[in-house]
């Protein structure tokens, strides 16, 4: 039978509607809230959507873990044959904890340590992303201590403006992230220098919820010029990483971008190129698959505004108060109600803890159950235990069944790891 793994769309949610065949308000009287519930029939949709926009390049889809490394999640990613790119060894283990080959892992980040980087090697990961000069002066060391080869690509900055936010942009000079095409143009010419090191890849990722196909074309056409010089100069390209950044749908008149739109501009930017390309698809894939259940604990009054306060707050999604992001909210209410304009605000104590301000909604009472859409990516992943708040339970849903693929922390495993001083020391 196949079950539907949208939700429809409007502020409030027909009795009858269904998410991946699961009744959410049937589910939430069985779970206490809050917690994440996430579509696994969405998350295999997107990743055949992604896959299919690519037919016929040798492409390789390397799932951005860090947008919801839940165990059960990394797993739904091994059995469609996608691998992972990891920016930290405790990426590194979750990955091949689900079952993610290493030759599927890529190696991100400014700030791979020592260990990270021996860890990885070890491990025997597909390759590196390197970011700078002094990362590939270190992993020709510790490659050279181990007797081993590493393949490695470098992060070039193509200086294009992503056109999102401020935070979550990457690809400008001013930023971090990634070298000059100049810098590596100096490190190509100098690889003998770096025996242990076989650097043979380009890798570009210039941001976040990109929603324009423009930036994505200028970037790659940057990179694929460079692969071009290279070539001629002798310098044989196996892969070209493309990073990730697709935007998603988090209010209704976005519009992102087309999988075949993206696939397109990948194949025009990279027409010709015989080696295999890479992705690092975070959000795309599973951002608009999951929901965060919450009841309302109150309805507050204040001197100026209405206040909706919920049992989820920051801690259990950063998004709204880190990047002012938006998040549709719905209503999981049966019956026609008056509607009322809300600040939608969790618990914690910080103004900041606010998931909308001044949101239009049916009149809400306490024990109402409310969902905030689109939390799959960079929700339950950025979680933390602020104001003493467990970490949320995370459900997968399939096709009409639900699974607990986390339970809801509780207090001792909150605490689990501190201890009273008692055993002092000098060092
Ligand atoms: N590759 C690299 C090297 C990255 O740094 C990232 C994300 C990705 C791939 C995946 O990007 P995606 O496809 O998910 O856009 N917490 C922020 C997003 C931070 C993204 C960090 N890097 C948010 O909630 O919007």
């Amino acid at each position: 039978m196949q079950h539907t793994a949208t939700l429809a769309a409007g502020d409030t949610l027909h009795p009858d509607a269904l998410f991946d065949g699961v009744d959410l308000r049937r589910l939430a009287e069985r779970i206490p809230t809050p917690f994440h519930a996430y579509s696994a029939n969405a998350i295999r949709a997107r990743i055949a959507g992604l896959q299919d926009a690519l037919h016929g390049l040798d492409a390789t889809l390397c799932y951005a873990i860090k947008a919801n490394s839940n165990v059960a999640i990394l797993q739904l990613m091994a059995e469609a044959g996608v691998g992972a790119d990891i920016v930290s060894s405790g990426e590194l283990w979750r990955a091949l904890h689900a079952g993610i080959p290493a030759e599927r892992i890529v190696f991100s980040g400014v700030g791979k340590t020592a260990g990270e980087i021996a860890e990885a090697l070890a491990a025997g990961i597909q390759r590196f992303n390197l970011e700078s000069a002094d990362e590939l002066d270190m992993l020709q060391t510790l490659a050279e201590e181990l007797g081993t080869t590493a393949r490695a690509a470098v992060r070039i900055n193509p200086d294009v403006d992503a056109q999102t936010h401020a935070k979550i942009s990457t690809g400008k000079a001013e930023n971090k992230f990634g070298v000059s095409i100049d810098e590596a143009r100096r490190w190509f010419a100098g690889s003998a220098r770096f025996p242990n090191v076989r650097l043979d890849g380009l890798h570009v990722h210039i941001g976040s919820q990109i929603l324009s196909v423009e930036p994505f074309r200028l970037a790659l056409a940057r990179v694929a010029a460079f692969w071009r010089e290279l070539e001629n100069a002798g310098h044989a390209i196996a892969s070209i990483d493309v990073g990730g950044g697709l935007g998603v749908r988090y209010r209704e008149g976005q519009a992102p971008i087309a999988p075949a739109d993206y696939g397109q501009a990948i194949r025009d930017a990279l027409a010709g190129f015989r080696g295999r390309i890479l992705l690092e698809p975070g959000r795309y894939l599973v951002a608009e698959a999951g929901v965060l259940l919450t009841r309302v604990v109150r309805v507050k009054q204040g001197e100026r505004r209405r206040f909706l306060v919920l049992d989820a707050a920051m801690n259990d999604l950063l998004r709204p108060s880190l990047y002012d992001a938006w998040h549709d909210i719905v209503a999981l209410v049966g019956e026609p109600r008056p509607r009322h304009r809300y600040d939608v605000v969790g618990p914690v104590c910080e103004t900041g803890d606010t998931f909308a301000v001044d949101r239009e909604l049916p009149e809400l009472r306490a024990g109402d159950l409310v969902l905030i859409r689109t939390t799959g990516a960079y929700g339950a992943a950025m979680a933390s235990t602020y104001n003493s708040r467990p970490l949320a339970a995370e459900v997968l849903l399939d096709s009409g069944r639900h699974a607990i693929v986390r339970r809801r922390q509780s207090f001792e495993e909150m605490v689990a790891g501190e201890q009273p001083a008692r055993d002092w020391e000098t060092a």
